[in-house]
Order: structure tokens, then C-alpha cells, then sequence
């Protein structure tokens, strides 16, 4: 199979690979599976005050274009509010890396997380809010 130069270069060279304390309430953490293959990824968010993500770190147990799909989207959401963020499609990564039909499902992973993260960010400021 074929692979775009980016999915190469993203794979060869991920970018935000790593992870921060989850315990930190500015830290957003999203963790989803792949139901076709079982490749695991983890997004994590750092969301500050004015709901802007400052910083994006991921870990991916998966193949190349999931890991070139988490990488690319750690570089897309930083310095976007959580709104833009929400809107990230898997079509634009999948697009962007030019991945063929069977691996549509890696990018799916990679929007999956991003809404995962926003969620876990949400349930843990209603969380603070509440005391
Ligand atoms: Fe095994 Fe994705 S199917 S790494
Ligand atoms: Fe399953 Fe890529 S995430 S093969």
C-alpha cells in the first residue's frame, strides 16, 4: 500500500507525543478504541480560562495512520477554541493525509478522541462547578 509523504513523515516524526497529569483540572483527557482493529489512541488538552487549547499531547497503540492522524491533530487544535475544535472532521484529516478507504478508520480514531477530550473537559468543569 501506498502511503502519502505526510502519513510517512507524521509516523517517522510525531509531533506532541506524550502525556500530561490527567489530575490537572486544565487537562482534558480523551481515550478511545478502535472497534476494527483495536488500536488504542490517547489525546490529552490543555484548555485554559477563555476555553483555548494551549497544548496537545497524545499517545497512540495503533499503526502508522493513527499515528499520523493523532499527530496531525495535535498540531490543528492548538490555539483553537474548544468550538473549533469540536468541528474537526475525520474527512479533513483522512484528506489531508491522503488515506486510502481502509484507513478511514484510523482518522474516525483521531475526531473520536477530540470529541472524547471536549467531553472528559465538560464533565470536569461541572465537576469543579459543583464543588
Ligand atoms: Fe493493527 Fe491498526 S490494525 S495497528
Ligand atoms: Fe486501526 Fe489504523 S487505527 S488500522
Amino acid at each position: 500500500m501506498a502511503y502519502s509523504e505526510e502519513v510517512i513523515d507524521h509516523y517517522e516524526n510525531p509531533r506532541n507525543v506524550g502525556s500530561m497529569d490527567k489530575n490537572d483540572p486544565n487537562v482534558a483527557t480523551g481515550m478511545v478504541g478502535a472497534p476494527a482493529c483495536g488500536d488504542v489512541m490517547k489525546l490529552q488538552l490543555k484548555i485554559n480560562e477563555e476555553g483555548i487549547i494551549e497544548d496537545a499531547k497524545f499517545k497512540t497503540y495503533g499503526c502508522g495512520s493513527a499515528i499520523a492522524s493523532s499527530s496531525l491533530v495535535t498540531e490543528w487544535v492548538k490555539g483553537k477554541t474548544m468550538e473549533e475544535a469540536a468541528k474537526i472532521k475525520n474527512t479533513q484529516i483522512a484528506q489531508e493525509l491522503a488515506l486510502p478507504p481502509v484507513k478511514i478508520h484510523c482518522s474516525i480514531l483521531a475526531e473520536d478522541a477530540i470529541q472524547a477530550a471536549l467531553e472528559d473537559f465538560k464533565s470536569k468543569q461541572q465537576a469543579l462547578a459543583q464543588g
